[in-house]
């Protein structure tokens, strides 16, 4: 189904974006300095999970494995990052990292999240530059709800802008990054996420980037 819609027009359907990171996976980690997704953003976005060890944390979209190093540390030896993607070469190549730095704690899931099919619960859910990547990402937030653990927090990480506002004023900036990386420049989240529960989310770099984060409730 093509996803795109007067609220989202850079939305691909999803074939084709699969087909796009297939193609960009081998050069992913080059470009990432040229979106300026350095560490502390994926180390911010990591920390707001609010993990500890032995923690199970899902990454929804894991791509290469970007963040893999900073959430095998916070789950530590005992815990498990299980990584979900739709695209065989963008797992290709988390797989090789997972096996150049030997996590064994480390699962690879070839799925379309918004199918999402996990045999167990989570700690926490990640969406790493993976929200607005996602030419459907309702349905896979709300399977991933579906095995996030109460009290357990999902967050999304990513770089974009609203319409209107102040941030208004970076649109040619996100429409030229649209045009080269696959994603949707006016994806809200925070919109989506605010259908579970109070969602907080901060900005940085310039607004460019943000971090929101909604908790899932103690059950009754
Ligand atoms: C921009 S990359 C982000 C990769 C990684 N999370 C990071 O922070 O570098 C977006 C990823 O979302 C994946 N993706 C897109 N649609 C998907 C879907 N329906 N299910 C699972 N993964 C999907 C793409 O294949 C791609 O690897």
């Amino acid at each position: 189904m093509d996803a795109s819609s007067e609220n989202h027009p850079t939305r691909r359907s999803q074939s084709a974006n699969t087909r796009r990171y297939d193609r960009i996976a081998r050069f992913y980690s080059t470009f990432e300095p040229l979106y300026l997704v350095f560490p502390p953003a994926r180390r911010r976005a990591v920390a707001a999970l609010g993990l500890k060890a032995g923690d199970t944390v899902l990454e929804i979209g894991a791509g290469t494995g970007r963040n893999f190093p900073y959430l095998v540390e916070a789950v530590g030896p005992s815990g498990t990052v299980i990584g979900v993607d739709a695209s065989r070469g963008m797992l290709a190549e988390a797989s090789k990292l997972s096996e150049r730095h030997g996590w064994s704690n480390v699962q690879l899931l070839h799925q379309d999240a918004t199918k999402l099919q996990l045999d167990r619960d989570v700690d926490g859910v990640l969406f790493s530059l993976s929200y607005s990547a996602l030419p459907e990402p309702q349905p896979a937030l709300a399977r991933a709800w579906e095995r996030l653990r109460p009290c357990s927090r999902v967050v999304v990480m990513d770089m974009g802008l609203t319409q209107g506002g102040p941030y208004s004023l970076l649109a040619p900036i996100a429409r030229l990054l649209v045009k080269y990386a696959p994603g949707d420049a006016y994806s809200d989240p925070w919109s989506d996420l605010a259908r579970y529960g109070p969602v907080e989310t901060e900005r940085f770099m310039a607004g460019f980037y943000y971090v929101s984060t909604v908790a899932k409730p103690q059950q009754p």
